[in-house]
């Protein structure tokens, strides 16, 4: 790999969470902590049963309080903090653990467990504690908080920042997704057209495995730190 990169632009997925203790989404039977996706990650899953899916995001919530971050968060905080030009991570992760390990240049596209999304004004607001008894808004006192989360058919927060940071990026770093959603499994498209170097740091190879200049294999905990000490040299 060269050594001369200004902007980087790195794109997270469950994998790099895998080994703090959180459930990756297509794992065992496709399943998502026992449920089908549609049955609990779109609009027409909350209008259909809104107690199943508050639960199910409660439960996720509160799992947080008991993982912590792990050596490829704790990687990805470092090369934040000491990399002297542009850094954009883009997690798809709806977890708090790039944040909590100190990452500060980053944006979460598909929501996040510790916000709530107002079903009346659409504000946004922080949420600890659970919303199975859906308490009213802060905001605007009148209408519920569902969770703050992009499900299947919405669009995903941030995407021109992420648009302009993946123009000028000239190394893109895909760890830890399958590849299987977009508009995050296009990123490495839009970046390699662009001339981006573009990197792979996954258990497998993911479904987009061919764009990549370059794809190592193995656990997030080890491939990343081991590749933030080659960049930051
Ligand atoms: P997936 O569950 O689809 O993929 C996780 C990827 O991480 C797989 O390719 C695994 O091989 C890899 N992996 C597992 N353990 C790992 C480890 N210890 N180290 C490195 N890699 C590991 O998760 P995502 O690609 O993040 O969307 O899923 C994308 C989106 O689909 C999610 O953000 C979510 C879901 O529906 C929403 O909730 C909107």
């Amino acid at each position: 790999m060269k050594q001369d990169f200004e902007n980087i632009v790195i794109l997270t997925g469950a994998g790099i969470s895998a080994e703090s203790g959180l459930a990756t989404f297509r794992g065992a039977e496709g399943l998502w902590e026992g449920h089908r996706v549609e049955d609990v990650a779109t609009p027409g899953a909350f209008v259909a049963d809104p107690h199943l899916v508050q639960r199910f995001y409660d439960a996720r919530r509160a799992a947080l309080s008991t993982v912590e971050p792990n050596a490829a968060h704790d990687a990805l905080a470092r090369l934040d903090a000491e990399w002297r030009g542009e850094l954009l991570i883009v997690t798809q992760n709806v977890d708090d653990l790039h944040e909590r390990a100190g990452a500060k240049r980053m944006l979460h596209m598909h929501g996040e467990l510790r916000s709530a999304l107002c079903l009346g004004c659409g504000e946004r607001s922080r949420v600890e504690g659970d919303l199975i008894e859906f308490p009213p808004c802060p905001e605007c006192a009148q209408q519920m908080l569902r969770p703050d989360i992009v499900w299947f058919g919405e669009l995903p927060y941030e995407m021109e920042r992420i648009e302009q940071a993946l123009m000028r990026a000239d190394l893109f770093v895909s760890i830890g997704t399958s590849g299987a959603v977009y508009p995050a499994a296009g990123f490495v498209q839009s970046a390699k057209y662009r001339g981006a170097y573009c990197v792979e740091l996954n258990l497998d190879p993911s479904q987009g495995s061919i764009f990549f200049d370059e794809s190592r294999m193995g656990p997030a905990s080890e491939l990343v730190p081991a590749f933030v000490d080659e960049l930051l040299g």
